[in-house]
């Protein structure tokens, strides 16, 4: 299977409500109670305006059928939000590039996100993409938090002998990444 991931624009917010909904019907447990507001009954201002309010992105399968969704909030600290592939296209590292698509529109700074305490499977696939549990105990939602932080808050390099070390970056000419 092959996919297409595509930002959507205001004007597509139908498109975006059919996953949606879908997403919410087949996996609602995966979703916290102010998720399920806008859901299949929610008028179609109510859909427009909220799109407004934040990036989403969808994949598409070759079919040209609407099969995964992720959502990003906040500015400039961005929250990953709203992550459903369906199941027919699962395990096939559909949900590793939404995510990554979002890590790497990031940029330098973190990205958090809010998981169902009791969703195992999507924290361990959270944490293959990277993210850490910030919290252990559950919020009024029943919502842990997972931050994934960027590379270059975290990398503290040897400083050579005799200078002191210096965190926040590689020393001049290196890549983050190396
Ligand atoms: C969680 C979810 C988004 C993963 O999507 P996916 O496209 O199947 O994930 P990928 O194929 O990109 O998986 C990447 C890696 O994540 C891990 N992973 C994925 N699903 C997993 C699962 N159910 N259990 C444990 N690890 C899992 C694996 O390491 C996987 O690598 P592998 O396929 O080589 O084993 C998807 O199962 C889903 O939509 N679940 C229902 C909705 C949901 O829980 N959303 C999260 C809301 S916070």
């Amino acid at each position: 299977m092959t996919f297409r991931i595509e930002p959507l624009a205001p004007e597509d917010w139908a498109r975006w409500r059919q996953v949606r909904v879908r997403a919410l019907g087949e996996d609602p447990d995966a979703f916290a109670c102010s998720a399920h507001v806008l859901g299949a009954q929610a008028p179609e201002r109510q859909w427009r305006e909220a799109i407004s309010t934040r990036r989403v992105l969808l994949a598409v399968d070759e079919h040209g059928r609407d099969v995964a969704m992720v959502g990003v909030v906040g500015d400039p600290d961005p929250e990953l939000i709203s992550m459903w592939v369906a199941p027919e296209a699962r395990h096939s590292g559909l949900g590793r590039r939404l995510v990554d698509a979002v890590v790497g529109e990031a940029g330098d700074r973190d990205v958090t996100l809010r998981v169902m305490a009791q969703n195992a499977p999507a924290i361990a696939f959270y944490r293959g993409c990277g993210f850490e549990l910030e919290t252990r105990t559950p919020d009024a939602e029943g919502t842990l938090t997972m931050r994934r932080v960027a590379p270059s808050a975290t990398t503290t390099w040897p400083a050579p002998a005799g200078r002191p070390r210096r965190s926040g970056g590689p020393p001049p000419g290196r890549s983050a990444d190396q």
